[in-house]
């Protein structure tokens, strides 16, 4: 196999974007890559595109044609994939690319990820991501998203003493992070009380708790190592990614506070880049709810089970912290554009480890990605490093 280096990434604003279409989004954010690769289109061999529910969303399917043809390479023919694991689409979309040039495939591949959620209602949107769980066993009975990851929080902060005080402060840290974040949904700073006088959503958690509904995409593009200092002064190896499924209802976990997936797919990560978790200087996990960060820590192996809670009061997770998690903000204050979601986690790893993150720079050589789709049925971890 190829050893493989992002050598361009784009990402466009995330937040409500009622004046840009689907369509515009993507492009926006490929082109964005482009430049930034200093590559033109005809250079491109292959793309591969994470969306999770564009059909529901904008009434749209068919997006891997789509996007090749409003990136202008439909008479090129380029093949173009859409990729689809709900929220983890876009990290997915990231390891087909990297595989497809691993594999001598493919030389120059693209791998964006873009949704548009907020033309329909919140309602409408949260009975489209409830698709993303069983629908049968817990979407038609009524659990959304939020009712499932609270059913995680009360386990959780009953079976090892969580504090409501220590979710808040997840919430907190990524919105001070978020503050710092050009491109992020919410740029404002919160306290633990904004938290936790704000609307209760699914007991335990509130507005606070929850990643927003967001319209956003992002793009990275990915060729063989040797072949990346033709592009780039700065390019990022891309030392691992690897993926695991679980099964797709909560109530069929062995620990319903455990993502084992996170654990199988990390393990696997870690294996694949000959690499032990003291050797990351940051991380971006999927904290799609303030819960999902204390578990995210803890499967990925960067503490023991119950110890998150208190790492995250004590500012280990800071971005001056031991283990930065979450500079970009997360998905709780850069916002969560489902399909998007996975490749900005990558863009975040490419830009802090570029030293091009400004406001929110942290030090390191050695970053990590975690995405998770659902409540834990497909995880996709990557790690990725300077040259
Ligand atoms: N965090 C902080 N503020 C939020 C927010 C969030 N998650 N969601 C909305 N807001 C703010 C809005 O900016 C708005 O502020 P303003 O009045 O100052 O403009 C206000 O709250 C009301 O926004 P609105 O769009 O009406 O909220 P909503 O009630 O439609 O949606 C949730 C709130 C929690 C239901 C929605 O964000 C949600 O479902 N989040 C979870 C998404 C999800 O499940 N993703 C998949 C995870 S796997």
């Amino acid at each position: 196999m190829r050893k493989v280096a992002v050598i361009g990434v784009g990402c466009t604003p995330f937040g409500e974007k009622w004046e840009t279409s689907f369509r515009n989004l993507f492009v926006d954010a490929g082109a964005r890559a482009l430049e930034d690769a200093a590559i033109s289109g005809e250079q491109i061999d292959e793309l591969f595109v994470g969306n999770m529910s564009a059909g529901r969303f904008v009434d749209q399917e068919h997006i891997g044609a789509l996007i090749a043809d409003y990136a202008g390479l439909a008479t090129k023919h380029v093949p173009s994939t859409r990729v689809e694991a709900a929220c983890s689409s876009g990290g997915l979309a990231f390891r087909q690319a990297v595989t497809a040039v691993a594999s001598g495939n493919a030389d120059i591949v693209v791998a964006a990820g873009v949704e548009k959620m907020t033309d329909v209602g919140t309602g409408a949107t949260v009975d489209t991501l409830a698709g993303a769980a069983d629908r049968e066993w817990e979407g038609f009975p009524g659990a959304t998203f939020p009712g499932l990851y609270a059913m995680i929080a009360r386990d959780y902060m009953h079976r090892f003493g969580l504090t409501r005080e220590q979710l808040a402060m997840v919430a907190v840290k990524n919105h001070r992070n978020g503050a710092r974040n050009p491109n992020a949904q919410f740029q404002k700073e919160i306290s633990i009380d904004t938290v936790m006088q704000s609307s209760l959503v699914a007991d335990p958690l509130r507005l606070f708790d929850c990643s927003p509904i967001t319209d956003g995409a992002a793009a990275v593009i990915v060729a063989p190592l040797e072949r990346a200092r033709e592009f780039t002064d700065t390019p990022i190896q891309v030392l691992s990614s690897a993926q695991a499924s679980d099964t797709i209802a909560l109530h069929d976990r062995r620990d319903i506070s455990t993502l084992d997936a996170t654990v199988a797919a990390a393990n696997r990560a870690f294996q694949l880049a000959r690499l032990e978790r003291k050797d990351i200087d940051m991380v971006e996990v999927h904290d799609c709810f303030t819960i999902a960060e204390i578990c995210a820590i803890e499967d990925l192996g960067f503490c023991s089970k119950g110890e998150a809670g208190r790492l995250t009061e004590e500012g280990y997770t800071a971005l001056d912290g031991t283990l930065p998690v979450n500079p970009s903000g997360g998905l709780k204050a850069c916002g969560h554009p489902v399909g998007a979601t996975g490749i900005k986690q990558v863009y975040e790893i490419v830009m802090q480890l570029r030293g091009e993150a400004s406001g929110r720079q942290v030090d390191g050589e050695i970053g990590m990605t975690h995405n998770v789709g659902g409540t834990g049925a497909t995880v996709v971890c990557s790690i990725l490093g300077v040259v």
